[in-house]
């Protein structure tokens, strides 16, 4: 999708969609003005509330305009950008389904953050335009189709054009191309999610992983089974121990042109599908653990975006990957391994697995690279959604400064996080009759158990976070009008980082 920036006038957007947002203070005074320049009636305003993402598709009297159709989007409140970027979610979903090409977005008048705030505001809404415009089409062969599609419409919007006042063009501009950059990272975390498990295994990840190095050139490194044995990562070997396909752990290393400002490491959970192994899983819903390697594209996504967008940290991103399965071979509970640091665990139940191979990457990046900043992203816990639901991240930090700069990008991102604690009083759960630490924590507290489990393969680093996206990476429900993976993580990620300059 094309995403451009336009000074021209209202009347002359020869586009098949024009969007016009409105928050519910502009309706008194914008709205009314805006509706006569485009020959409707303002009586649609005692249908149209402008609540955040409510959408109501107009047409244009003859000769008013030379869109053909009219959007106008409610922004709520219209406080913060993230009201917008729902906006742009809901005008792109629509253009979508109505299988139109070109939209323009209006952003002029009253914004959030004022004149200064243009750049981001354009960067958010080019955001929400390519959410929006997501589907993932790749596996439907058409072959049942009755009704011909149009002919754009597999593609999906192809031209995005965001109108801005003639004093805001160039941070328009910057900030709009940011946000395709975030929006386009988002989506292909978005495509690794959704391809099931029999399309994507730990190998086709790392591939995924190569080639995005190779293009925004940064180095990309795969340690294949050899290496893992060899490096003794007993998480990650236990996992695989059922699979028939190889485990892999793969090293992004994106270094920015100058002095990095600070070394931030990224680790994601990369099971591309948890059955639960021998502690299997009740069969309905299983299906969505095909997701359960969000974390690691996430982290795909969010290093790609640091590179194309030239920021000045130095990103390291760290996947293992494995499938969680049963078989004959499979690890077993009761079973004790050895994990990368040397730290035994006893494995209470196969399918607390993610924590088993995030402590052998979170002690490899810690020893390894000693960065400044080390953060895992999860889809760790089904507590985590009893305890925060669908929509929020549960985040756990040591730094009470970085779990605020977390939070902050959270709120800028509209991909929000909620810290829990990580007192030391919910050791006794993970303790082990048998080995250093058990791998569960029993009843009760199940997020905050896991996330203490992973804090002691930290050895003791300074500014640790865990983020558990187990709620918010894939939406079987369709809020936000998405089915299927989100690529949460990704735009959070991304504005933590900008805020290191
Ligand atoms: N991948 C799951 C967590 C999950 C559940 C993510 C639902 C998304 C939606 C994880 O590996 C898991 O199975 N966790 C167990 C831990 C338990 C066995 C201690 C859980 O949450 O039940
Ligand atoms: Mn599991
Ligand atoms: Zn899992």
């Amino acid at each position: 999708m094309k995403i451009s920036v336009t000074l021209s006038d209202l009347h002359d957007l020869n586009v098949d969609l024009l969007a016009l947002a409105f928050s519910k203070s502009d309706l008194k005074k914008k709205a009314p003005k805006a509706l006569a320049a485009a020959g409707i009636s303002s009586s649609v305003l005692d249908d149209f509330k402008a609540g955040a993402g409510e959408l109501m598709l107009l047409y244009p009297a003859d000769g008013k305009l030379r869109a053909q159709r009219v959007a106008l989007v409610g922004t709520g409140e219209g406080k913060t950008i993230d009201d917008w970027r729902k906006a742009a979610v809901e005008v792109a979903s629509k253009a979508a389904a109505l299988e139109v090409s070109s939209v323009a977005f209006d952003i002029t008048g009253d914004r959030p953050g004022g004149k200064k705030g243009a750049g981001a505001l354009a960067g958010a809404v080019a955001e929400g335009a390519c959410f929006g415009n997501y589907r993932f089409e790749r596996l439907k062969s058409g072959k049942l189709d009755k009704e011909p599609k149009k002919a754009d419409a597999k593609k999906g919007m192809s031209s995005f054009t965001l109108r801005v006042e003639p004093a805001l063009l160039g941070e328009a501009e910057k900030g709009a191309e940011a946000g395709r950059i975030v929006g386009e990272a988002q989506s292909m975390a978005r495509d690794m999610i959704n391809l099931p498990g029999n399309y994507l295994q730990a190998e086709d990840l790392s591939k995924i992983a190569v080639e995005s190095g190779k293009k925004y050139g940064y180095a990309v490194t795969v340690l294949r089974k050899k290496e893992i044995e060899a490096l003794k990562m007993g998480g990650l070997l236990a996992v695989n121990q059922g699979s028939t396909h190889p485990p892999t752990f793969t090293v992004m290393d994106y270094k920015p042109k100058g002095k990095a400002r600070a070394v931030v490491a990224l680790v994601g959970k990369g099971v591309t599908f948890d059955s639960g192994g021998i502690s299997i899983k009740p069969s309905e819903g299983m299906g969505e653990m095909k997701s359960d390697m969000a974390g690691a594209a996430a982290v795909i996504g969010a290093v790609e975006a640091a590179a194309r967008l030239a920021l000045p940290v130095r990103v390291i991103g760290l996947v293992p990957s494995t499938d969680n399965m049963p078989d004959g071979s499979a690890q077993k509970p009761g079973d004790v391994i050895t994990t990368y640091s040397g730290i035994t665990v006893e494995v209470g139940n196969t399918d607390a697995e993610g924590r088993l191979i995030l402590a052998d990457a979170l002690s490899y990046a810690k020893e390894k690279y000693s960065p400044d900043v080390l953060i895992d992203v999860a889809t760790l816990t089904g507590a985590c959604i009893v305890a925060l639901g669908y929509r929020v991240a549960g985040i756990f930090s040591n730094s009470d400064t970085l779990a605020a700069e977390i939070g902050g990008a959270g709120e800028l991102s509209g991909e929000k996080v909620w810290r829990l604690p990580l007192w030391d009083l919910y050791d006794e759960q993970i303790q082990s009759d048998v080995a250093d630490l058990n791998n569960t924590g029993g009843r009760g507290a199940g997020t905050i158990t896991a996330a203490k489990f992973l804090q002691k393969f930290t050895d003791g680093h300074k500014k640790w976070a865990h983020i558990d996206i187990a709620g918010p990476s894939f939406s079987s429900k369709g809020s936000l009008n998405i089915k299927g993976g989100t690529g949460f993580g990704v735009r959070l990620l991304v504005e933590l980082m900008k805020q290191w300059k």
